[in-house]
């Protein structure tokens, strides 16, 4: 098993759920970089369940102990190390379904992978629980970005069939792109956001669950930045957004929509703006072309899939005797996992964009 990612800024991640703890190590890191811990705290509190009816009352204040790597404030350029320690665990509620796998997760493919010996308490490292960490390397790396002009930053764009507007492909400003983080619940759109709680509460009722959609985007990310082919830009970001849990697709720009329109309406045609840099009319290419940033706002979106431990019951088998069986799963799980996500996303973007800027810059 090995939970590494990066070409210069490369993170490791550690842990299991209810294990002791947590935690991220990022390795190749700029030097000299303020780092704002109440600023972090505040990001990490967006991942952090407990918020909502839409959310588990698993309380985790998921706060980092930094262990290396920062000075006074400063990254010192050395590893930066961060440890959650894990409380509020309840691993009876997993125990008594150690044989029965829950449809949707990973507790099947694990037991045949690591031959049983894996940690089954509570998801183990294959739980939601890993992206605290990922939001502790995320959260660095936005604040590192933003010094430098670079802004990332998130929205839940719909729940079921609930939707909100996308985000302005264009002319996005930091204020737009950053406003959805402020709220407690991470809409553009307070109404829409009342009817995506509404279709979340609905699911909960019936001990079900819903997926949703998440909507990311980084402006200021300069022309010129990565590689066509395996090295793309895309295959980068790609790759850490499907490290978060329940991430099923991803699309950048128009997306898999580009597939029904002709390419004179889906070309991006260029021209040059009022200081004389070359732009793009329209975003249809999110940004990067070839696998190379091309200076526009950088557009990525990614589904989510609806929180596979559900209360309604389901079949499966148990895994010791091959016997047919029902499960019901108990325990404190959201009924939604994509607002609590949404940080998430941010941070997987932010991380592969820090590790593109020490590349290129
Ligand atoms: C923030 C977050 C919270 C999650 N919480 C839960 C949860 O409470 N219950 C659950 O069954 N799955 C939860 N998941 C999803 C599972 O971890 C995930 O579906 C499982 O590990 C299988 O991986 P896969 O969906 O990527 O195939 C969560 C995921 C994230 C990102």
């Amino acid at each position: 098993m090995s939970s590494m990612w990066g070409n210069v800024v490369r993170i490791q991640i550690f842990g299991e759920s209810h294990g002791g703890g947590i935690g991220v190590v990022m390795d190749g890191m700029p030097s000299g970089e303020a780092i704002d811990l109440d600023e972090l705290q505040a990001f990490m509190a967006r991942r952090a369940p407990g918020q909502g009816a839409y959310s588990t009352a698993r309380k985790e204040a998921d706060a980092p102990e930094i262990l290396s790597g920062l000075l006074d404030g400063h990254t010192t350029g050395a590893p930066l190390a961060a440890l959650i320690r894990n409380a509020d665990t309840r691993s009876k509620d997993y125990s008594a379904m150690r044989w029965l796998p829950r449809p949707g997760h990973a507790d099947y493919t694990a037991e045949v992978r690591y031959n049983g010996a894996q940690d089954t308490r509570g998801g183990g490292h294959f739980s939601g629980r890993l992206t605290a960490p990922l939001c502790v390397a995320g959260g660095i790396a936005k604040q590192i970005l933003a010094r430098h002009g670079i802004f990332v930053g998130a929205h839940l764009l719909s729940v079921g069939s609930v939707w909100e507007c996308e985000y302005n492909h264009i002319g996005l400003t930091a204020d737009e792109l950053l406003k959805a983080g402020k709220n407690a619940f991470p809409v553009l759109d307070e109404e829409a956001g009342r009817r995506m709680l509404e279709e979340i509460e609905t699911a909960r009722t019936i001990g079900d669950s819903v997926g949703g959609r998440i909507e990311a985007a980084a402006i200021g990310v300069p022309a010129g930045w990565g590689d066509p082919m395996f090295g793309g830009v895309e295959n980068r970001i790609a790759s850490l957004m499907f490290g978060i849990p329940a991430i099923r697709g991803i699309e950048f720009g128009y997306g898999m929509g580009a597939a029904e329109l002709r390419g004179s309406e889906h070309n991006d045609a260029f021209i040059t703006d009022e200081n004389g840099n070359i732009c793009t009319k329209t975003n249809n290419h999110g940004g990067i072309l070839g696998g190379i940033t091309s200076g526009m706002p950088i557009i990525v979106k990614v589904s989510v899939k609806p929180t596979p431990s559900i209360v309604k019951e389901q079949d499966t088998v148990n895994m010791q005797t091959h016997e047919n069986a029902k499960l019901s799963v108990p325990g404190r799980h959201d009924p939604c996992i994509a607002p609590r996500a949404v940080p998430v996303v941010e941070a997987a973007l932010a991380i592969a964009l820090l590790d593109l800027w020490m590349e290129f810059k």
